[in-house]
Formats: C-alpha cells, sequence, structure tokens
C-alpha cells in the first residue's frame, strides 16, 4: 500500500488565500446585489504596459515562423533576459551579480516554495511574524517545522520574530540561532522596510552564525526612500550567505502572465558544495523553463519605454496606497506601510480579531481585505489592504469604510 506525505495532513486549513476565496464567493453567492470591492489578495488590475503587449505579440509572430520558432527554453532561462537583468537590477545598482547566477523562473511564489528543497530537513527556519504563508507552508510540507500549537497557532521547530508596532515591524535577531533566515522587504504583509544598515547586520549575522538569507525582494520597485535597499547584495558579504527571489508580478503586472527568478551567487556555499550547483540541479529536473514568449515581454520591462511606462503603473498604485492610508488614518485608525510597499496594515478597531473584523467588512460595506492572523499570530489584531486596485475601487472603499 502506498504511504502519502503526511506532512501535509499538518498543515491547518487550506492556504490563506483560497481560504478567503471561498468565504468572499459564498458571501457573493447569497448576496447577489452586494457590489463587493476586493482588496485583499495582492493582485494587479491594470493591464500590460504597451511595450510589454508589443513585446508577446512580436515574440508570438516569432513562434509562428520555422526560422524563429523556440522550443524548449535554456534551464536557467534565456540569456537575453539574464544578462538584462544582471545590467539593470544589479550592476546599475553597484550590486555583483552575474548573468550565470540568476534563474529565471514563473514566479517568486514557486520559488519561494521550491528554495527550501536544496537544504536538509534538519535545519531550522527563522521568520518573520507575521510572514508570506507559503514560507512556512513549504517547510511544513517538507517535514521541518515541528508539531503545530492551534492554540498559540506556531510550529514547534519555527523560530518566529515578531514583527509589532513596538518594533517598527522590523525583525530582531533571534536568540536561537536559525539555519536558514527568511526575510521580505518591503514587506508583505506589514509594508514596512528596512534600511540598508539594518539589512547589514543580518548579512553580517548570517555569515557569523552559517545561515543562509531567503530574501524575497518582489516588492523592491515600489520602495521610494533612498535609504531602503533594493536588492540584499548592495550589502558586503551578501554573497556569501543570501538567496534573493524577485517577481514580475508586482512590478510589471505579470501576476497572471508568470515571470520571476531566483539569484543563486557561486560563492554561497556549505562547505565545498556550492548551492548554485544545487539549485542548478533541481531546476533542470522539475523546469522546463518559462515560456519564450513571457521571457522577451519580461525583457522588455527593462527598455526604455518599459521603464516609463511601469514607473507610471507603479505610481498609480501608490497613489491608491496613499489615499487608503491618508483616507483611514483621518477615520482613526491606526495604519502604517503604504509608504514603500503597495501593502496598508492597519490595526483591527474596537477590539475584534482580525477575522472578526474581516467578516465585518464583508457584511457592512463589502470591502474584502486580508486577516492579518493569516500571516501569523502576531497578525492577530491587525488587517492588510492592497493598493492593486483600481482607483475608483479604492476611493469608493475607503469612503465606505470611513462611514461606518
Ligand atoms: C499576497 O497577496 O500576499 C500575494 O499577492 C500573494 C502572492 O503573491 O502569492
Amino acid at each position: 500500500m502506498f504511504q502519502i506525505n503526511e506532512n501535509y495532513l499538518k498543515l491547518p486549513g487550506s492556504y490563506l488565500f483560497s481560504t478567503i476565496g471561498k468565504k468572499v464567493n459564498a458571501y457573493a453567492a447569497a448576496h447577489p446585489d452586494a457590489k463587493i470591492i476586493r482588496l485583499g489578495i495582492g493582485d494587479v488590475t491594470q493591464p500590460l504596459a504597451p511595450a510589454i503587449i508589443e513585446a508577446l505579440h512580436k515574440a508570438v509572430d516569432e513562434m509562428g515562423a520555422a526560422e524563429t520558432f523556440r522550443g524548449y527554453a535554456p534551464d536557467l532561462g534565456y540569456e537575453f533576459l539574464r544578462s538584462t537583468i544582471a545590467e539593470y537590477d544589479y550592476k546599475a545598482r553597484g550590486c555583483h551579480v552575474e548573468a550565470d547566477e540568476i534563474f529565471i523562473s514563473d514566479g517568486a511564489k514557486s520559488d519561494s516554495g521550491n528554495i527550501q528543497e536544496i537544504f536538509g530537513t534538519g535545519n531550522r527556519i527563522a521568520v518573520c511574524d507575521p510572514v508570506y504563508p507559503v514560507y512556512v507552508d513549504s517547510n511544513v510540507m517538507a517535514g521541518r517545522t515541528g508539531t503545530y500549537d492551534p492554540d498559540k497557532e506556531t510550529w514547534s521547530d519555527v523560530i518566529y520574530m515578531p514583527c509589532v508596532a513596538e518594533n517598527g515591524f522590523a525583525p530582531e535577531l533571534p536568540k536561537e540561532t536559525p539555519d536558514m533566515i527568511y526575510l521580505c522587504f518591503p514587506n508583505n504583509p506589514t509594508g514596512a522596510t528596512i534600511t540598508k544598515a539594518q539589512l547589514q547586520e543580518w548579512v553580517d549575522y548570517a555569515n557569523k552564525v552559517g545561515a543562509v538569507i531567503i530574501y524575497d525582494a518582489a516588492y523592491e520597485a515600489y520602495i521610494s526612500e533612498a535609504d531602503v535597499p533594493h536588492s540584499i547584495y548592495e550589502c558586503e558579504g551578501a554573497r556569501t550567505c543570501a538567496i534573493e527571489l524577485r517577481s514580475f508580478s508586482k512590478n510589471a503586472g505579470f501576476t497572471g502572465v508568470r515571470l520571476g527568478f531566483t539569484v543563486v551567487p557561486r560563492d554561497l556555499k556549505c562547505g565545498d558544495v556550492a548551492l548554485h550547483g544545487l539549485w542548478a540541479r533541481r531546476h533542470g529536473t522539475k523546469f522546463n523553463g518559462a515560456p519564450y514568449i513571457v521571457q522577451r515581454a519580461g525583457e522588455a520591462v527593462y527598455s526604455e519605454a518599459g521603464k516609463a511606462q511601469l514607473k507610471q503603473q507603479v505610481a498609480y498604485y501608490m497613489n491608491n496606497a496613499r489615499y487608503i492610508l491618508t483616507g483611514l488614518r483621518e477615520a482613526g485608525y491606526t495604519v502604517s506601510g503604504g509608504v514603500n510597499a503597495p501593502y496598508i496594515w492597519l490595526k483591527a478597531p474596537k477590539g475584534m480579531t482580525s477575522w472578526e473584523f474581516f467578516d465585518y467588512l464583508l457584511e457592512t460595506v463589502h470591502v474584502v481585505g486580508t486577516p492579518g492572523a493569516g500571516f501569523g499570530p502576531s497578525g492577530e489584531t491587525y488587517f492588510r489592504l492592497t493598493a492593486f486596485g483600481s482607483y475608483e475601487n479604492t476611493v469608493e472603499a475607503v469612503e465606505r469604510i470611513k462611514n461606518i
């Protein structure tokens, strides 16, 4: 008789955004007249920029002609995209990342879930609390997290680093020593950031204790302040301790197109073993590459026209962020985030839990957000709103909340 991976049975409930989706769909079915505004999952709403559409069309035409048709993509991704990324995302910021240290993928969600595969199951992970659930859930599936305490909503073998108002939603170096440290800045879900000096402390710490940092920089395009790093490789010593995850979903609206990449520097080693080789082996075995047409679209993100158009798109969402931030503040809410990130993190009012506030907002004003508890115990009394809606819906949602 076959056996299953019993670690899956340890996972409480379904994936956060699936749970929310089901709840909202059930509410919508029962209340067909309710005009629901969805500011829950961080899904973009603006159409793809013209430069990207143009690149897609061109690549589609190439696929229709024998001379320019492409089959399987190279394991790591097409050279034209990897060298463009190395040039614009790294070299231009003074970071040392080579094109062959960049692995193109179908997005940061898959990479953030899959990257743990190249590490031993005995490794201890440290995560921010609240945290993007994929980091923890993928380690649960791998059997790395111990037992679940349903009262505390924590795993026995996970080191939680509370990110709360008192520490400016920035994690402090943990008391116990982790082997793998997940960091995401600008942060999902709190929208908080840390400065380059703060990130340097993490890099120094990881190098000192022999830990690896898995750095999720999916939201770097939303940074507006000068001392906030766009990449962990801006820090000295990061090449020997950090892997960086990047996404095209939020900076270029690719949530439905799918494209991302992971940087594994050749200097990152466990003893004599370079993690680059392990990830290359994993990638080559389990992944057949992002589509050619999508990689061409990704290249267009870095063209002069693409950059100008996407700057406007990011500004559009950040205008929404500002609107939510100021509107809710005026209405008396305690609000943060939204300055270097498209997420606004607010305290649920009147002592409500985050799920109570979720139900309350859905039922009274038909606005959907994400309950902080879904991201971890320190999110229990918080709530996340995304700035990725349309401007009209954002304004309408804020007005409805203000008028409660
Ligand atoms: C979120 O809403 O936290 C993210 O958009 C979900 C994701 O990127 O997978």
